[in-house]
């Protein structure tokens, strides 16, 4: 489903000034529903077959023209700052990468808060070992076609000398396209001003294209830093892609012990993240949750926090409220879209449920992929 299927057949229509058919499709096109994918990791030991992979995809690569309105199935490519030094990019145009990019998130676990059972030591090989030099992802609305495009994506990398295959990780909506935690998810997302289409009720005003994508003005008036030479930077950007294990039990245990019946669960579950699981913000349905609310796309992200400046019915701490403050008067840090980011998470493992509460069900193998794009590299995400 696309985002105009979504919306019913028609969308509000913008002028386009970014160059669409430069950018990647990740970039713009929202996660289908339902979706099914794989995330591939490879390891390059040789430039040349390295480059010759790239030739190979390049033509599979899905763009972002008419991104609103296209696909159904897709295949996105990223390089890490190690696998561009091991296609051959020169030295000084690899210094001229931001730092963060550079060094990598294992590096930076610091200022991500990955301490304890969450440092880089315990994270998932390949994860934060370095050896990842490219990434394939596919996404796609139909368990036929992903398998279909996996197998030609598979056709390009497999057999060649020079080329590993790290990981393969699938992933998949859950029914109803609920998080491991069970939620509702990927409804708040910026308008990006230039990208052909206005901002949906309740997005806010349409944020500057430099702020997610290389090459354009930000918000500041000016474009961000790009790597050198331009070619390698305009019309991309970056991703992050981070793997969280999602303690289901220990989540259901915290409900249980702080409140008594199941339908103060589902309170305090709407208290800690803004909604109620059903995608129903609290600010427009604060007593109780509201599903159809919470299925309406043109309603579902179409308010603003000015009747509740205390966080009476959404705290000021809950984890939407948190990551886009909207109108939310700030005492800090108070332009709220230099801090905003695109997400493109996707869940793997079982879906969630409400009675797990054992060790067992803690350590199962579910979670969430969160996939996030912005210009400044990790900097928006290290703030979030
Ligand atoms: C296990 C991890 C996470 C879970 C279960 C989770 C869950 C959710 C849920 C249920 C929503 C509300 C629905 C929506 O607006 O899409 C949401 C919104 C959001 N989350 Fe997360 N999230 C997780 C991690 C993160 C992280 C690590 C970040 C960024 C550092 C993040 C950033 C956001 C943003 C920006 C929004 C949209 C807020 C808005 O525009 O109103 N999330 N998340």
């Amino acid at each position: 489903m696309t985002l105009i299927d979504r919306l019913g057949g028609t969308v509000p229509r913008a002028p386009v000034t970014v160059e669409l058919d430069d950018i990647q499709a990740t970039v713009l096109r929202y996660r289908p529903e339902p979706y099914y994918g794989t995330h591939v990791m490879l390891h390059v030991a040789d430039a040349g077959a390295g480059r010759e992979l790239l030739r190979r995809l390049a033509p599979h690569v899905d763009s972002a023209a008419d991104w609103w309105r296209a696909g159904q199935t897709w295949i996105s490519v990223a390089l890490t700052y190690a696998g561009l030094a091991a296609l051959g990019v020169p030295q000084d145009s690899l210094d001229s990468f931001p730092e963060a990019f550079r060094t990598g998130m294992a590096a930076r676990a610091a200022q991500l808060l990955d301490t304890g059972d969450n440092a880089p030591a315990h994270w998932d090989a390949p994860f934060g070992t370095g050896r990842i030099h490219l990434g394939i992802s596919v996404f796609s609305d139909s368990e036929q076609a992903w398998r279909r495009t996996m197998d030609m994506a598979r056709r390009q990398y497999q057999g060649f000398q020079g080329l590993t295959v790290l990981t393969e990780q699938d992933f998949g909506a859950q029914p109803g396209d609920l998080n491991p935690l069970g939620y509702k998810d990927s409804i708040g997302q910026p308008a990006i001003e230039g990208s052909g289409v206005d901002s949906l009720p309740g997005q806010g005003p349409a944020i500057k294209a430099g702020e997610f994508i290389l090459g354009y003005p930000g918000e500041a008036g000016e474009p961000l830093p790009m790597p050198r030479p331009d070619v390698l930077g305009r019309n991309g950007t970056f991703a992050g892609l981070r793997k969280y294990q999602s303690r289901v039990a220990t989540f259901n245990r915290f409900l249980r012990e702080h409140a008594q019946t199941g339908q103060e669960r589902e309170l305090l579950a709407a208290k800690l993240v803004g909604r109620w699981r059903s995608g129903a913000p609290l600010t427009l349905a604060p007593a109780k949750d509201d599903p159809e609310l919470g299925a309406d796309p043109r309603r579902n992200n179409y308010f603003t926090y000015a009747g509740d400046p205390d966080g009476r019915d959404v705290p000021l701490g809950s984890h939407m409220r948190r990551m886009n403050p909207r109108d939310t008067n700030l005492a800090q840090l108070t332009d709220v879209n230099v801090h905003r980011i695109i997400r493109r998470s996707t869940t793997y493992g079982p879906p969630y449920d409400p009675n797990a509460t054992s060790l067992q069900d803690d350590e199962a193998a579910r979670g969430i992929y969160f996939l996030f794009i912005s210009a400044k590299a990790m900097a928006t995400m290290e703030f979030l």
